[in-house]
């Protein structure tokens, strides 16, 4: 048993997997209820608005090919490089399966996280450079541990088994591997035994993060002890003949500070990988792929190949839709809807991004008054969020109905949906998240659906967005709910209050810009709060809104820490808020973490 991933679930290797296609119903959230019936949704920039697009168009589930890999789709000659070079990554359950992935994919190759029990053929038709096999909570032991495809070993790819992946190695290939009385988690200091490629230019001592129960005492034959610690006889072997390699310690982790080079030895020197996967090359593959795409369903039905989008001010969908729009420029149309709900200066920032700067088909809705006109009188959270729901899918439905037929759905799906809806259980109770975004009923669809960010992480979107010149502003922005600042609103959404908390909001965030603070924080806003205080303010007495400060830290919206701010920027947020936003006098910071609180107040 792996130490420090003990708060996982037990392995449940033995039972069987889950479907790896879940019949899901499109235009459902997380949690399965109707996208308008008043829901969070986790991973928030965009799915929500998306969901409403869906549910307006009455779009079915795409049907997924089983083997669908970037450049796969469009043949070598045509404009496109092909697919780029793979490392698979076996995922036995570790909590940093993902982290590996992502480690090689900075080393610009393309990584794919698999299940364990992916059979050989299927591995083999990524025609895959390297594997790793990823770390995780069982051990070779235990009764139905997790064992991959035997092929693994023999197919002359090379292997890099990390913790359980390196036991494995060692008891599948003849070794002995031993459950140990002194566990090691934590820092150690590996000692290089021997010359590995793995190790160049490493020095003869590093740092390492272990997390381990099992150890091996006695490598399998043709391998060789590379690395030791003072408690771990056999902290690394290899047979380099085999391009077998095994190390104990977890490369992947900020901890191990020469992890990376580990990866690049291992991906970019043993397995000669060739690093093409850059944003560039990203975008001149997908791009082409799009547009191969639409022509194709174009020249088939004799339509236009229609595509729609719906921007929602998240990085996701603007990031996509520029991908689109790329490939297949008129063709695109991008709806945002201004419910008047927004950041300040969001709809100009859109219209400015879009619109101007991209020269885009951009029809911005206004929509203010209707959303405001529902909400009137509307004080409870969730009957705030149904009816924002409602309406979002109203004014789709009027505006898409303008566009005449469309042939395809632009979603900003990323990579974690879709592997979050396809691993084993033993990876999938771990994560409570999924999405509307993936499952598969069958093709009576009118709509086909394009996700051209199905492959990337979020830190990839990113990068992609940059590359395709969208301002900084909106690739690094923060997230934001669905339902925008009427949940910010404890109580009644009037233009009034809107507008206070719009300006509140703006120098928060303001300030904390202005503080380089922005990146670190998961979020940070403001909140009207429904309570008045008595205030003094020249010679008189106020009685005026108190506004509540948000700010945290967190991985991915799940449980979240209030952020410990330093004092001068609270002091200048609270003293700009009640000198320049009118109708309020006092200011105060919340400082509960999630859970027992929420990020969100309502
Ligand atoms: P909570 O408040 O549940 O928020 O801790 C977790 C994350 O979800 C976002 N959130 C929402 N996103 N529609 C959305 O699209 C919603 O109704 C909603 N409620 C919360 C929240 O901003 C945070 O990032």
């Amino acid at each position: 048993m792996s130490e420090g991933e003990e708060q996982r679930p037990a392995a449940r290797a033995s039972e069987p997997a889950r479907s790896r296609e879940p019949a899901r119903e499109r235009g459902k959230t997380v949690h399965g209820e109707l996208a308008n019936s008043g829901h969070r949704v986790l991973a928030p920039d965009d799915a929500e608005v998306e969901a409403y697009l869906e549910v307006a168009l009455d779009a079915a589930a795409p049907q997924r090919p089983h083997v669908d890999r970037p450049g796969g789709a469009v043949p070598r000659g045509e404009g496109s490089r092909g697919e780029p070079d793979t490392v698979v990554v076996l995922d036995f359950g570790s909590q940093y399966a993902q982290l590996i992935a992502r480690r090689v994919r900075e080393l610009h190759v393309y990584s794919e996280l698999l299940p364990f029990d992916t059979p050989w053929p299927q591995i083999a038709k990524r025609r895959p450079r390297a594997i790793i096999l990823s770390g995780g909570p069982s051990s070779v032991y235990e009764a139905g541990a997790p064992r991959p495809d035997p092929a693994v070993w023999s197919a002359g790819v090379p292997v890099l088994g990390i913790c359980y992946g390196l036991h494995l190695m060692a008891r599948e290939l003849g070794g002995d591997v031993l459950s140990v009385a002194k566990r090691e988690y934590g820092p150690a200091t590996i000692t290089f035994t021997d010359d590995s490629p793995l190790f160049t230019g490493l020095g003869p001592e590093q740092p390492v993060w272990m997390s381990h129960g099992d150890s091996i005492v006695a490598p399998p034959p043709g391998f060789r002890r590379t690395a030791q610690t003072a408690s771990t006889p056999f902290a690394a072997m290899a047979d380099p003949v085999r391009r077998l390699y095994g190390i104990q310690f977890h490369p992947e982790v900020g901890h191990t500070p020469r992890g990376r080079d580990v990866l690049r030895n291992f991906v970019l020197g043993i397995a000669g990988a060739r690093p093409t996967w850059t944003p560039a090359n990203f975008i001149e593959t997908t791009v082409n792929e799009i547009r191969s795409r639409v022509d194709a369903h174009a020249h088939e039905t004799g339509g236009d190949g229609l595509v729609i989008c719906a921007l929602s001010g998240g990085v996701d969908s603007a990031v996509a839709a520029g991908l689109v729009h790329r490939a297949v420029g008129d063709r695109l149309t991008c709806i945002y809807v201004d419910h008047g709900l927004m950041r300040k200066k969001e709809s100009e920032l859109l219209r400015g991004t879009f619109g101007q700067h991209l020269g885009m088909r951009l029809v911005m809705v206004d929509a203010r008054e209707r959303f405001l006109a529902r909400l009137a009188g509307v004080t409870d959270p969730e009957s705030k969020r149904k009816i924002i729901g409602d309406e979002f899918i109203r004014v789709f439905e009027e505006e898409a109905a303008k566009l005449g037929r469309i042939d395809f759905l632009t979603q900003g799906t990323l990579y974690p949906d879709v592997i979050e809806s396809t691993t084993p259980e033993t990876k999938a109770a771990q994560k409570i998240k999924t999405h509307h975004n993936v499952g598969g009923l069958p093709a009576d669809l009118r709509f086909t659906l394009i996700e051209p960010l199905r492959y990337l992480f979020k830190d990839e979107v990113r990068l992609v967005g940059l590359e395709l010149g969208l301002p900084e502003a909106m690739v690094f922005r923060q997230p934001f709910p669905g339902p925008g600042l009427a949940i910010r609103i404890v109580g009644e959404v009037t233009a009034e209050r809107l507008d206070t908390l719009r300006e509140a909001d703006w120098i928060v965030i303001d300030e904390i810009k202005a503080a380089g603070l922005y990146r670190s924080l998961w979020q940070s806003f403001a909140i009207l709060t429904p309570v008045r205080s008595v205030g003094v303010m020249g010679d008189g007495r106020t009685y005026a809104h108190v506004v509540a400060i948000r700010a945290v830290t967190s991985e991915d919206g799940m449980t979240a820490d209030w952020a410990k701010l330093p004092y001068d920027v609270l002091g200048s947020i609270s003293s700009r808020i009640v000198n320049e936003v009118p109708g309020v006098n006092r200011v105060v910071y919340d400082i509960s973490s999630k859970p027992p609180a929420t990020i969100e107040w309502e």
